[in-house]
């Protein structure tokens, strides 16, 4: 059994890494899931996605544009056995956030905060993160869905990263990596206030960890607002995850989300290019997000555990309805350039 903390086991590493690296190159194509009704998804529908995320920690669904509602995009995380959602600022009451560019004469401002003053809230780049780094550690945010009911006029492109491939290229580079990365001071962001009021207070951890047997990644590329661990080790760690970031074989799968679409991970690293909306008075780019404190569980009839350690599915007849595995015209592991960060 892999543990992602033990770096003494260089043979259970060198097994779980082959398995895990046995499905890239990856394109897009590779993680698409046609889902004929999100409101109600099939088992072979859900088997299909599970599939997907046992080996790539995430899966882009296509379901009809009319289904992306709140309760769509809820519906189909039940479905994945998602039920306790993360209730953060500006989500509605039910955890839906509406990601779009917010202007001050519509923005909600809720608990003295207001929507303008946060980057996903605006038509700005998005650096790579993780979501929900700012949590205390026992509230993680182990999942995540995203659903496009409009995309942006131009732009809003999401690059996703499997922190698993993550921890394995970090680890090839130098195993003190991961050991910088897994101290519990590693990573501390500083409490969130707003006229002396303490918003949200300073929340201190690693940046990886191990969560119910798998590996979490708790992590910000923001240059502000963010304090790293002061010694050589994170340094290099951390220059070491920047060169990730606009490497090749970092296999990062690059999406603009389209209506009826929607990424599912178990919180995946990702950013967002900055994107232009059609003049005032049109309607804009529009997601729907959940976060979720459980993680999509991948075990499934006829397979082996999914956790570090244990083998991926290699092969499953497809469902009827569900799309074969193709590289198409998309289907291929593309560079990522890095973006403006948000600072
Ligand atoms: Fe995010």
């Amino acid at each position: 059994m892999f543990d992602p903390m033990d770096l003494d086991d260089q043979d259970a590493y060198l097994r779980w890494r082959r398995l895990k690296l046995a499905h890239y190159p990856a394109g897009i194509e590779r993680i698409r899931i046609e889902i004929d009704d999100l409101h109600h998804p099939t088992a072979a529908e859900l088997d299909a996605i599970k599939t997907r995320v046992a080996r790539f920690n995430m899966a882009l669904i296509q379901a009809r544009p009319e289904d992306v509602c709140p309760a769509g995009v809820l519906a189909v995380g039940r479905a994945l056995g998602l039920q306790r959602t993360d209730a953060n600022l500006f989500a509605d009451t039910r955890a839906v956030s509406h990601i779009e560019a917010a202007t001050a004469t519509r923005d909600n401002a809720g608990g003295g905060a207001r929507r303008t003053d946060f980057i996903p809230y605006t038509n700005r780049p998005l650096s790579w993160h993780t979501d929900g780094y700012y949590n205390a550690p026992e509230d993680q945010v182990e999942a995540w869905t995203l659903f496009c009911v409009r995309p942006a006029h131009r732009g809003g492109v999401n690059a996703l990263l499997d922190p698993e491939i993550a921890y394995i290229r970090l680890r090839d580079d130098s195993p003190r990596h991961i050991e910088a990365l897994t101290h519990p001071r590693a990573l501390l962001i500083p409490a969130h206030t707003q006229a002396e009021e303490t918003l949200r207070p300073a929340r201190i951890g690693p940046v990886f960890s191990v969560r119910r047997g798998h590996l979490h990644m708790r992590y910000s590329a923001r240059g502000k607002h963010v304090v790293w661990r002061d010694n050589a080790a994170t340094a290099l760690a951390r220059k070491a995850l920047d060169q990730l970031f606009s490497s090749a074989d970092a296999f990062t799968f690059h999406h603009r989300l389209e209506p009826g679409e929607g990424i599912v991970s178990n919180n995946v690293l990702h950013n967002r290019s900055g994107f232009e909306d059609l003049p005032a008075g049109r309607s804009g780019r529009l997601l729907y997000r959940v976060r979720y404190r459980d993680r999509i569980e991948t075990k499934i009839a006829g397979e082996r555990p999914t956790s570090p350690g244990a083998p991926t599915m290699e092969h499953r007849t497809q469902p009827s309805g569900v799309q074969e595995e193709t590289s198409g015209p998309r289907g291929q592991v593309q560079i990522h350039h890095p973006i403006e960060r948000n600072g």
